[in-house]
């Protein structure tokens, strides 16, 4: 076999183990990514040192590639997106202020969330800048019949506000208002049933409260089964190490980075896969 996993731990992860680097770049390879992604949630290749040409062509493998990286400077649109807190290079750093609560991506805007998220490491943080995946499959599974029961029926309102709450008073006025006032809102349901039947849960920071509870007793709730999903057997935290890429399933998993410093160097690249289903 070209192309091989290993399973990091029970229920979540997977390293990939390859014989020749070139038996990545194949369609039948990106179909075995794939299926692995959607079924172990988080999938690392140990040190595969991508080119950014090479993480474009293997995320157009697995595909469809999602273009949501605008320059801010053109307007264009481009293929790849620096993950860094350095001004220089990136000169709106709160978004990324923000990957350090649980997230998940383009959960606000009016498209599918993306199918999975890919990240190349180019500069590691030398403290912190460890990236953690929870998965809400398993977290979903794991919940006694009670609460699965209970959460049926329920929705949360999810916005880019809520996601910025809690860096709110750490960033100042101006860009606070210019990154909320996009305003979306966003209504999904808890448990997201997908096409093959299995399970997920859409929380993170962008739920900010349940439809039809109160705003105290529906957060509490959403940052219950924040940290349920959180527990170790459900999660999985990344160590990087510089030229590590990383896939994982935004469609069935939270993530968060461990908090590095904005002057650490850290450099993530990032592309991402189009999701094929709306939440549902
Ligand atoms: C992101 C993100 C995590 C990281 O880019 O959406 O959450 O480890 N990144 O930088
Ligand atoms: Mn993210």
């Amino acid at each position: 076999m070209a192309i091989r996993f290993e399973n990091l731990k029970p229920k979540i992860g997977a390293s990939v183990v390859w014989d020749s680097r070139e038996d990545l770049f194949t369609e039948e390879a990106a179909k075995l990514i794939r299926e692995k992604v959607e079924e172990r949630t988080v999938l690392v290749f140990p040190k595969l040192n991508l080119s950014d040409e090479e993480q474009v062509q293997i995320t157009e493998l697995i595909g469809p590639r999602q273009m949501m990286h605008v320059d801010r400077e053109t307007g264009d649109l481009k293929d790849i997106y620096q993950v860094t807190l350095d001004r220089k290079l990136n000169p709106q750093p709160e978004y990324v202020l923000g990957t350090f609560f649980w997230h998940m991506d383009g959960i606000t805007v009016d498209a599918p969330p993306s199918f999975a998220t890919l990240l190349s490491c180019r500069r590691k943080a030398p403290e912190g800048g460890q990236t953690e995946f929870a998965s809400t499959y398993a977290a979903y599974e794991g919940l006694p019949d009670a609460e699965k029961v209970q959460l049926a029926e329920l929705k949360a309102v999810h916005s880019v506000k809520a996601s910025l709450s809690h860096i709110a008073d750490a960033i100042p006025q101006r860009e606070y208002d210019a990154v909320t006032k996009i305003g979306l809102i966003k209504e999904h349901p808890i448990v997201w049933t997908h096409g093959s039947g299995r399970k997920s849960m859409v929380i993170g920071t962008t739920a900010d409260h349940v439809v039809g509870q109160s705003i105290a007793a529906g957060r509490a709730m959403l940052v219950r089964l924040q940290e349920w999903a959180a527990q170790p057997d459900y999660s999985y935290r990344h160590q990087w190490e510089e030229g590590d890429f990383v896939v994982w399933d935004n469609t069935g998993a939270m993530h968060r980075v461990i908090p590095y410093d904005a002057r650490s160097g850290r450099m993530m690249h990032r592309t991402s896969i189009a999701g094929t289903e709306a939440v549902s």
